[in-house]
């Protein structure tokens, strides 16, 4: 992190604060595709506070098709529809900002979904895959400079970086849901059938650009993570064609309604 970093994420706090004084506990960021699933999730504007991440300070504005780019502030949940990618250009406080900021609001647990491509052989395409653990492959970490204040620990633990417990309670809510490591790299383009080979061999089940920097700030201020990600699309060299962004975001969508139950049923037992 940077050394302006508190300064930003206070900045940002202090934004959504003058919308809104809710606390919710948990949070979700919602990834590739997924940003539809707000809609469902949190029904109408009554009950619940929309920022736009334009009038956040410090926020840009996702550029990526399938990202909505909106904090929605409930009384049992916080949503992000959209995230900021390392292969977009931007520094890695810019990716963790939203983290970080969640963090400070009061959250004490994360749930994060991405679209990634399915290595292991028995995914298929529209699988929703609980991630066990991940490695990091994007050449870089969030947590590397100045320490944030607010984070508890200069080597966080990542022993049990996606808690055990989550895991247990979204298998009861959806006992169809797969497990899997899942491996960040930073893109932006897809992998060459070598590289899926090698991951393979390392033992990643999953690959993906994103939600490592996130997991790896939210650990950083001790905050509990449920990893969850659809498989759009079997990993380069398996299906015997190319790979396409758009096939990633429609298949995103289609578990719109999968993705919506678990999520609600998350936020029901995890606010109870
Ligand atoms: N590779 C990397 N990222 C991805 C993929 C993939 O195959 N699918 C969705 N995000």
């Amino acid at each position: 992190m940077q050394a302006d970093f508190r300064d930003r994420v206070e900045q940002a706090v202090a934004s959504v604060r003058r919308r809104t004084q809710r606390t919710p506990g948990v949070a979700i960021v919602l990834g590739s595709g997924l940003s539809d699933v707000i809609d469902d999730l949190v029904p109408g504007t009554a009950d619940a506070t929309i920022v736009g991440y334009g009038e956040i300070d410090g926020f840009s504005s996702p550029s990526v098709a399938g990202h909505r780019g909106t904090l929605t502030v409930a009384d049992d949940v916080a949503v992000m529809a959209g995230r900021f990618h390392f292969y977009e250009g931007r520094p890695m406080d810019d990716v963790v900002l939203p983290v970080a900021v969640l963090a400070s609001l009061g959250v004490r647990t994360l749930i994060v979904t991405n679209a990634a491509g399915g290595i292991r052989r028995d995914y298929q395409p529209g699988d929703l895959v609980l991630i066990t653990d991940h490695i990091n492959l994007m050449g870089t970490s969030p947590l590397t400079g100045p320490q944030d204040p607010a984070s508890s620990v200069r080597f966080p633990d990542m022993t049990e970086a996606y808690d055990p417990a989550l895991r247990v309670l979204a298998m009861e809510l959806d006992p169809e849901l797969k497990t899997g490591v899942y491996a960040a790299m930073s893109g932006p383009a897809y992998e060459t059938p070598a590289e899926i080979t090698m991951l393979e061999r390392i033992g990643a089940d999953l690959v993906g650009m994103s939600t490592v920097p996130e997991v790896l700030v939210a650990r950083s201020y001790g905050v509990g993570v449920l990893g969850v990600s659809t498989v759009t699309n079997l990993a380069a060299g398996r299906a015997g064609r190319p790979l396409d962004h758009r096939e990633v975001v429609e298949v995103g969508a289609s578990i719109r309604g999968r993705m919506v139950g678990l999520l609600a049923g998350l936020i029901a037992r995890l606010e109870a």
